[in-house]
């Protein structure tokens, strides 16, 4: 679907929103920027849920997580928007692991929720992830997830504003 295709506040761009979430903040966000891109959306799913010191555990270990099978092709895309959380400093497993199997499109924005914590390790983590694979990060977003459902909804639109201003060059 191209963006902008069936929205008024599409971009033009053929975009996919791919998203996880463990405790639901993530779903609502990537459901808002997707609806306001007029974007694909995808999730990703592990194969067993963790408790949280087994998250953080494997977060701080760099180990991967097993994935439910989902779309791993997205080169026909003009974009990618992922969607995850803030493990310990870094972006949650399972995003990571997506990362590394995923076949991406050029461009790639990024929205981290977190607990209102740091996000600077988790980018650079996210550049090692993709050094040398000719993609480029194109958006940051951060949210704090610490809000109500309508106030998170809010927060992505605005993120999706920014994806759309960067898209038609604004
Ligand atoms: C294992 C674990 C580690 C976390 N580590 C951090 C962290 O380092 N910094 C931070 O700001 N938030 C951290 N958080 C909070 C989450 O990033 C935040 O609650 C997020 O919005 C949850 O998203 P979700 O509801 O989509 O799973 C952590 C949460 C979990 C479960």
């Amino acid at each position: 679907m191209l963006i902008g295709e069936n929205h008024p506040e599409g971009t033009g761009v053929k975009a996919t929103v791919v998203y996880y979430t463990r405790f639901g903040h993530n779903a609502v966000i990537a459901r808002a920027i997707a609806e306001k891109l007029a974007a694909g959306l995808e999730r990703i799913e592990t194969t067993r849920q963790y408790g949280f010191a087994q998250m953080g555990m494997r977060s701080f270990l760099n180990l991967d997580m097993r994935l439910r099978p989902m779309r791993t092709d997205f080169r026909e895309d003009e974009l990618l928007v992922l969607c995850t959380p803030i493990w310990a400093w870094k972006p949650a497993s399972p995003a990571r692991t997506f990362l590394k199997r995923a076949h991406l499109p050029p461009r790639l924005a990024v929205c981290f929720s977190t607990g209102g914590g740091p996000t600077l390790r988790a980018q650079e983590k996210l550049d090692q992830l993709l050094a040398g694979r000719g993609v480029a990060v194109t958006a940051f977003g951060e949210i704090d997830s610490r809000v109500g459902e309508e106030e998170l909804r809010a927060r992505a639109c605005e993120f999706a504003d920014r994806l759309g201003a960067v898209a038609s060059g604004r």
